[in-house]
């Protein structure tokens, strides 16, 4: 299991995780790092950076950070910079930063809707076309494709009320995938590019969420939202991170190498009723 993100030769495949402090972040480059990859965290600040290279290397793992911010295309070339210098070509690249906003149609602003777009779906272009060479070569070099996963949600498939900014970033997630997935294939690049989408996540980002829907009136208090958000998943609880995080590495590996445009569904069966 320990060799799952390492190539052919034994050497380890490096990684990138946007959004490593977070709940799905941190799970995720833990469990990269414990199938085998160097592992950069990055987020956007420094301190929650180092506890999580800190943990990891106590977990036995390998890890450095970056501080990027997603949304700023000088962010991802300072990140590129860094990740060639240090490790050479990035071989997996997880775009899982993400903001969220809880409101009608009515109430959303323009300056919400920029600022999602922004972090969620910009970032995640920025991203792809930042490390697409390195991607490339790297596939080359190991002859195991290289592979992008994109964090979208059950919110890039199904209508959520008072999450429509939210849902349309996601749903830009899913489609730029299938569409990069196949002018790759045309192009003849090796990269694989799937995108994720998580039911809900026992994380501060859901946490939050719940908040302001009890609050908007999908649920009389966020203790009964909780609840019916835990009902409306078939698998009768919302997942924690380290549920989404072993699908990642299932992605990020060569176990997934026939897989590419795919929307893989971790959602306790949430969009199977
Ligand atoms: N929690 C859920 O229920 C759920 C469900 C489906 C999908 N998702 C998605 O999973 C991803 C991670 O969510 P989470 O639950 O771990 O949230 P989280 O809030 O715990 O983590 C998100 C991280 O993204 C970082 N971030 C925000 N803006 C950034 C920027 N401009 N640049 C770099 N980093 C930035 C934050 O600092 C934070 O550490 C998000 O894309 C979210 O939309 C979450």
């Amino acid at each position: 299991m320990a060799n799952l993100l390492h190539c052919s030769d034994g050497s380890p495949k490096t990684a990138l995780v946007t959004g490593a402090s977070g709940g799905i972040g941190s799970a995720t480059a833990s469990a990269l790092a414990a199938h085998g990859a160097r592992v950069v965290v990055t987020d956007l600040e420094e301190a929650p950076l180092q506890a999580l290279v800190a943990r990891i290397s106590a977990e036995g793992g390998e890890a450095s950070s970056c501080v990027l911010d997603v949304g700023d295309p000088h962010s991802w070339q300072m990140a590129r910079d860094y990740v060639r210098s240090t490790y050479g070509n990035l071989a997996v690249l997880v775009n899982n930063a993400g903001i969220d906003v809880v409101k009608s149609v009515a109430d959303t602003t323009l300056a919400d809707w920029e600022r999602l777009f922004r972090v969620n779906s910009t970032g995640m272009f920025l991203g792809t076309q930042t490390f697409l060479d390195d991607l490339h070569e790297a596939g080359v070099a190991s002859q195991e494709r290289s592979s992008i996963i994109n964090m979208s949600s059950i919110c890039g498939n199904i209508g959520v009320a008072f999450q429509s900014t939210y849902c349309a970033t996601k749903g830009a997630v899913r489609m730029f995938t299938k569409a990069a997935a196949v002018e790759f294939g045309a192009l003849e690049r090796q990269v694989r590019i799937n995108s994720i989408h998580p039911g809900t996540v026992d994380t501060a980002f859901a946490a939050q969420c719940l908040h302001e829907l009890g609050e908007a009136g999908f649920a009389p208090s966020p203790a009964e939202a909780r609840a019916a958000i835990r009902a409306a998943h078939p698998i009768g609880d919302m997942a924690q991170g380290d549920e989404i995080a072993d699908a990642i590495v299932f992605l990020a590996s060569n176990l997934s190498r026939f897989m590419t445009g795919s929307e893989m569904l971790v959602d306790g069966g949430y969009t199977a009723q």
